[in-house]
């Protein structure tokens, strides 16, 4: 862990499991309403995702659809961050900057973030999404990381422990990769954290671990659940953007996200798309 870092990974770094915000039902259903709005936009962003169109013409649609929705796009601005979604693709892994020179083609595979402010309440959440046809490897990847991400909103339970999230994480991805017959790399550099009255909040949730360590879980704590998996090794480098966080090998990465709620009741998946 590189402490004392700007940026993101600076703000993620600092998050040590000592202030963790507490919401009412109240407020948690106020969550829900950013979180759906995360959802409506992903789903727009993906329906035009297709080759042909630029990353650039992707964050346009996400930010009109989050102010047509009553929202503000959170990351816009955040540590000077200059567009309402991230659109990482291919061996970008996260923080990819949407550009209008980045047009999408066949086979690629885009990972888009995308976080809305509600009411001053934040959601926060990543799809990865094939363009066209894309390999086989490629879907498994993806499918494995989708799956991580799923056991880990399964493992939050009130009376858990934080690293239970991440131990399931890193279990599920495991199993994928026997599955696969591949060799996936969790991305140790980056990983959820609490969320709520701002997007990154106490505590850090790595995407690894064992269980039984860290914070207690309880029921009005709010977390973003969200592994990234290469197919090649873990290590990451940041481009000179200063954003752009890529694979050190140039293998193919993939990001799925969701914020979740701790109720008496099991997880609350406060991104999933309205009921
Ligand atoms: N959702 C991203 C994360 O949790 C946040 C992106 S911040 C931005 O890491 F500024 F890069 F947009
Ligand atoms: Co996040």
């Amino acid at each position: 862990m590189n402490r004392g870092r700007r940026g993101v990974r600076g703000a993620l770094a600092r998050l040590r499991g000592r202030d963790i915000e507490i919401k009412s039902r109240g407020e948690l259903e106020a969550m829900r309403a950013a979180g759906a709005l995360v959802a409506t936009t992903l789903a727009a962003v993906q329906q035009l995702a297709r080759p042909g169109v630029s990353t650039a013409e992707l964050d346009a649609l996400a930010e009109q659809t989050i102010r047509e929705g009553g929202g503000v796009p959170s990351f816009l601005g955040y540590h000077g961050y200059p567009a309402s979604i991230c659109a990482s693709v291919n061996e970008q892994i996260v923080h990819g900057i949407p550009s209008a020179s980045q047009v999408l083609t066949e086979g690629d595979l885009i990972s888009v973030d995308c976080g809305a402010i509600v009411d001053g309440w934040h959601g926060d959440a990543a799809v990865t999404i094939p363009i066209g046809a894309v390999s086989e490897a490629d879907l498994a990847l993806s499918a494995a990381c989708e799956a991580a991400m799923h056991a880990g909103i399964a493992a939050v339970r009130a009376g858990g422990r934080l690293s239970d999230i991440s131990h399931a994480v890193q279990v599920a991805t495991e199993q994928a990769a026997l599955r696969d017959r591949a060799d996936y790399g969790i991305v140790a550099e980056y990983g959820g954290h609490g969320i709520g009255t701002s997007m990154h909040m106490d505590p850090f949730l790595p995407n690894f671990g064992d269980p039984g360590q860290g914070p207690r879980l309880r029921p009005g704590m709010a977390l973003a659940v969200e592994p990234m998996l290469t197919a090649g090794e873990p290590e990451t480098r940041e481009l000179a953007d200063g954003w752009t966080v890529v694979t050190a090998d140039g293998s193919r990465a993939v990001h799925w996200e969701h914020s979740v709620a701790v109720t008496e009741d099991g997880p609350w998946l406060l991104t999933a798309p309205a009921d």
